[in-house]
């Protein structure tokens, strides 16, 4: 398969998988069994759940291409991190407006006084400048800057999966710690890479350029 050809099926497998947890919503809201007992909760789960897997999944990009030479990859990982961001909107509209009647007051003592959605807040507002500037004219005009900016993606993230794991009933529930497993191995690729590129680079006597977030 030439290159071309590759992309456009590594950018519609990703734009599938993306927008599938959206279809699967809108699917069982109108012709399905609907959302049970409590629908608020169930919009909840589904939009924070996905969210954060997209984030993770945005981050396992870069290190896979490195690793595995697969560049065509890197091409989608802007796109999914704008899903991710999507669904993280859906999320917290869903918390202020079903979950709270937008009491903006409540909201306000919620998010302050409780550690679990004040880390929430502090993982959503992270992302609000990433999606803002992921445009072309962001890129250009931000330069290097865009690069250290988006950086930000990975405080993001650990905030989001510290969100999940405080926000459950019981402890060490096994999905938010297989993400804060998984994330945990991301990072440390992406420093154990960047080490490396670092340490070619001194041998052959230049400075590492910072590498893309
Ligand atoms: C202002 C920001 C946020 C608020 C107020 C908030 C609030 C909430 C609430 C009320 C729950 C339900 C907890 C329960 O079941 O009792 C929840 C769950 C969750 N949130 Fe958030 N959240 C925020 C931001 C985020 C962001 C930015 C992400 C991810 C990018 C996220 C990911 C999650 C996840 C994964 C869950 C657990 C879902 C599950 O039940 O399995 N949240 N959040």
């Amino acid at each position: 398969m030439n290159a071309k050809r590759q992309l456009l099926l590594v950018r519609l497998v990703a734009w599938a998988g993306a927008a599938a947890p959206l279809l699967w919503m809108i699917y069982r809201i109108f012709l399905g069994e609907g959302l049970g007992a409590d629908p608020t909760a169930e919009l909840t789960h589904w939009s924070g759940f996905t969210a954060t897997t997209l984030l993770v999944v945005g981050l396992a990009i870069t290190p896979v291409r490195r690793i595995t030479g697969w560049n065509s990859i890197q091409k989608v990982r802007r796109m999914i991190g704008l899903w991710a961001f999507f669904y993280a909107t859906i999320h917290v509209a869903v918390y202020a407006a079903l979950d709270q009647a937008l009491a903006l007051d409540f909201i306000l003592e919620d998010v302050l006084t409780r550690p679990f959605t004040l880390v929430g807040a502090a993982a959503f507002l992270l992302l609000i400048p990433l999606a803002v500037t992921s445009t072309r004219g962001w890129i250009r005009r931000l330069g290097k800057n865009w690069v250290r900016l988006h950086w930000l993606v990975y405080p993001a993230a650990v905030l989001a999966v510290l969100h999940y794991e405080l926000g459950q009933k019981t402890d060490f529930t096994r999905a938010p710690v297989t993400m804060a497993v998984v994330l945990a191995a991301l990072l440390g690729a992406r420093v154990w890479l960047a080490m490396r590129k670092r340490a070619a680079a001194s041998a052959r006597g230049t400075r590492a350029r910072p590498s893309e977030g």
